[in-house]
């Protein structure tokens, strides 16, 4: 990429301390640990606790990249939040992070590209740094999916879970950092995952209370189709970008959203499990903040190296794709 090498300076996350297994969904629809395990990988998910909004997730991670990162908050230039279930439709999380960080030189603005989120907000943001415009940008994928879920779908209500993951992203030695950055849509897609009310289409009423429209609805067969397309063509696309191969990757950071999906594009990418960072099965699919939280599991377990690629990649509501491509700048201590 043109311009100031930009990589990922600090990262944290935080998911809620309750966990909601496989086995309390059983007591709640008619589902079974067999068969949420066999089609999706997913053992149990972490939910918000009654007072917990997400900008309250998001904060804790942002704090914790700060840290990471040895940066405080007044160094942040511009703070972007990706996610499909902010506190309140505006102001934005990102407005409210930035009052409770005091970050009081950022800009700040939400970003929805769903699932994707981190991945699209990562790519664009990091150009203000390549550009010279801003040094240091935050970057958070929050997610209280748990308030917008129908707990009678077992559809949708069985994959989902809540959590955050950020990341400060700046300036890195040359050559280091984000190589490429591959972000695509299609959004004839766009009815297969949906909140469809709560807008200005579908302003709440009554009506849209009583149909359940102000939960996430979604095709899963059709938006699982999508996904497998996409996931291996991004990351071929991102390599391509980047001058590399597949077998260039060091380590694959899917989106976590079902085991089968992350195991055909292993497969596409002809991708050993080693280099596949997967914690689905703890946390379940937290959308935006899936990508950030398992990169951040990925540098507790000691798997980011200096000069290893890592590749992101992630799909999701809009519908979205993208992957980033990025040479590690250094090598991260191991915290587990
Ligand atoms: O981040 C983006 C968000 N979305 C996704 O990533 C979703 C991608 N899609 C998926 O992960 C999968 O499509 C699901 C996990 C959602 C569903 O798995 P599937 O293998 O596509 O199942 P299906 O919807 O084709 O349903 C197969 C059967 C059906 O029964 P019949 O009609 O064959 O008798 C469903 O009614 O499984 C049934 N079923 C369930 N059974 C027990 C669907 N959900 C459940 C459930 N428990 N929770």
């Amino acid at each position: 990429m043109a311009g100031i090498s930009v990589g990922f300076l600090g990262m944290g996350y935080y998911v809620p301390e309750k966990v909601l297994t496989n086995f309390d969904l059983e007591k709640m629809v008619d589902t079974s640990n067999e068969w949420i395990v066999e089609r999706t990988g997913i053992r149990e998910r972490h939910i918000a606790a009654p007072d917990q909004a997400t900008s309250d997730l998001g904060l804790i991670a942002a704090q914790r990249a700060l840290e990471d990162a040895h940066l405080s908050a007044d160094d942040i230039d511009l703070i972007v939040v990706a996610s499909e279930s902010p506190d309140m439709k505006f102001p934005s999380v990102a407005c409210m992070l930035q009052d409770k960080l005091n970050a009081s030189h950022a800009a700040a603005f939400d970003l929805g590209a769903g699932c994707t989120g981190f991945v699209y907000a990562c790519g664009i943001a990091s150009q203000t740094i390549a550009s010279g415009l801003y040094k240091h940008v935050l970057v958070v994928g929050a997610e209280t999916l748990s308030r917008i879920l129908n707990w009678q779908d077992r559809n949708t209500c069985i994959i989902f879970g809540d959590g955050a993951g950020a990341a400060v992203l700046g300036p890195v030695e040359d050559g280091y950092g984000i190589l490429s950055v591959d972000l695509g849509a299609k959004g004839a897609g766009g009815k297969f995952l949906s909140m469809p009310a709560g807008g200005s289409r579908r302003p709440a009423t009554h009506e849209t209370v009583d149909n359940k429209e102000h939960f996430i609805h979604m095709n899963g067969s059709e938006v699982f189709k999508f996904a497998v397309r996409v996931m291996g063509h991004s990351t071929l696309n991102g390599l391509k970008k980047a001058g590399l191969t597949k077998k260039d990757i060091g380590l694959l950071v899917p989106h976590q959203a079902n085991i089968r999906i992350i195991a055909s594009a292993a497969k596409r990418l002809s991708l050993p499990e080693d280099k596949i960072m997967v914690n689905l099965d703890k946390y379940a699919n937290t959308s935006a903040a899936s990508v950030p939280i398992a990169l951040c599991q990925a540098r507790d377990q000691g798997r980011l190296y200096k000069g290893e690629n890592v590749v992101m990649v992630g799909f999701g509501a809009g519908l979205t794709y993208g992957s980033l491509v990025v040479k590690w700048h250094k090598t991260e201590e191991a915290k587990v």
